[in-house]
């Protein structure tokens, strides 16, 4: 296992996660757990790999210097997925100062026995210099991801290394954007900003505008996860000052399940009007996640660039269907309809008894910040011809607003 020399003195020294498939209700073709060895007359080991990876981060730290050489453990964020390795390196290298954030400190001590640890708390603004033009500027990212999360910048090199910020999962052979694509590199940093960041989207622009007050000038962005970006810093950057906003295009995307076929049927409905119009659609029936692309993970993609949202339903004991249930609860915690550009929808679906599922989902929808634009439309039973011309003249006239925003 070797390190990757992403500059002259900086090397990819993480780990590749192929098998992983699930990280908390994110489904992932895999994922890498980045670490960076800074080198300069003292040497910086940049954050660490999820537990059980020990060996890959030290055989490829093995591959360019003694492990019990490195100097500093900076680490930017205590979630295990970039700390995992800490406790063994703590004591490979007793005495080594574990530069930090105050939360971090408090976060560590709840992960793990740091009674050891040489903690060297930071803020923003603070410096580490490792000689030889090698010096690390820290910078506080509250909540990005987590209260403990902090950037650490590489001033020589304009390097970047924002932890979970601009990363994608991903498991690859490449390390570089212009190695993986920019089309496909944006598409799983979409997927990953889409389930990860939408919530923190307020703090993300905020850090972006700070980060320019300070002058750290990004010529490389080195996330924790995925490939690096080399060639595309400034489109990933942009693409991520967008999706804060939640800038959104003529697009609209239906998510529902169907018991017996009827809310299907008006889901089809619905999207063959919305076409009649030439808007874009995408049609994303649940089934538990278990077809492929279904799952929860895979659809926010397509509602963060989406102007209008349509969720279905059917009722079932007086609710709705545990799987559109499972789904809202997702986005409700998500809340895209709360970024700037804001989305309109409404809910459908169909009844056998009472009916009443919709109120609870277009309540649900409203939670997630969608504008909920009228009362929605459930039908009895099965939707006859008449219904289901009301679903495709519904979807032309949502088709319409879309294309007025
Ligand atoms: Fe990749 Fe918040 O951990």
């Amino acid at each position: 296992m070797k390190a990757i020399e992403i500059t002259k003195g900086v090397y990819w020294v993480g780990a590749i996660d192929w098998n992983i498939r699930d990280y908390h209700g994110y489904t992932l073709p895999g994922t890498t757990y980045n670490a960076y060895l800074v080198v300069g007359d003292k040497i910086a080991l940049i954050d660490s790999a999820y537990p059980g990876f020990d060996n890959q981060i030290l055989e490829r730290i093995r591959s360019v210097v003694d492990p019990k050489k490195i100097d500093y453990l900076i680490a930017n964020h205590v979630e295990k997925d970039h700390s995992g390795t800490l406790p063994a390196l703590t004591k490979l290298l007793p005495g080594a100062p574990v530069y930090c954030t105050a939360n971090a400190r408090q976060g560590f001590s709840k992960h793990y026995d740091t009674t050891d640890w040489n903690f060297r708390i930071v803020k923003s603004g603070d410096t580490l210099s490792l000689g030889r033009d090698r010096t690390l500027t820290f910078l506080e990212a509250p909540l990005l991801h987590w209260p403990d999360s902090m950037f650490t910048y590489l001033v020589e090199e304009k390097i970047l290394f924002p932890n979970d910020a601009f990363g994608q999962h991903i498991a690859s052979s490449q390390r570089f954007d212009d190695q993986l694509g920019k089309e496909e590199t944006l598409r799983h940093a979409q997927k990953f900003f889409a389930n990860l960041i939408i919530p923190l989207a307020p703090r993300v622009l905020k850090k972006l505008e700070e980060a320019g007050r300070l002058g750290i000038d990004i010529k490389m962005i080195a996330p924790s996860h995925g490939v690096i970006w080399r060639s595309y810093a400034a489109d990933i950057v942009n693409a991520y000052v967008n999706w804060c906003k939640g800038v959104s295009k003529d697009k609209v995307t239906i998510v529902y399940d169907s018991m017996h076929g009827s809310t299907d049927a008006m889901a089809k409905a619905f999207a063959e009007g919305i076409m009649d119009e030439g808007v874009e659609v995408k049609v994303y029936v649940l089934k538990d996640g278990k077809a492929e692309g279904t799952h929860r993970s895979n659809i926010v993609p397509d509602i963060l660039d989406s102007r209008a949202v349509l969720i279905g339903s059917p009722t079932l004991q007086n609710q709705m269907y545990p799987t559109v249930a499972d789904f809202l609860s997702y986005l409700k915690g998500l809340e895209p309809g709360k970024l700037a550009q804001k989305k309109i929808g409404f809910a459908f679906g169909s009844h056998g008894g009472k009916g009443g599922a919709i109120k609870l989902v277009a309540a649900d929808m409203r939670a997630a910040g969608i504008d909920v634009i009228n009362e929605g439309f459930e039908v009895y039973y099965r939707p006859d011809e008449k219904e289901l011309q009301r679903c495709a003249e519904m979807g032309r006239e949502l088709a319409r607003r879309v294309k007025s925003l």
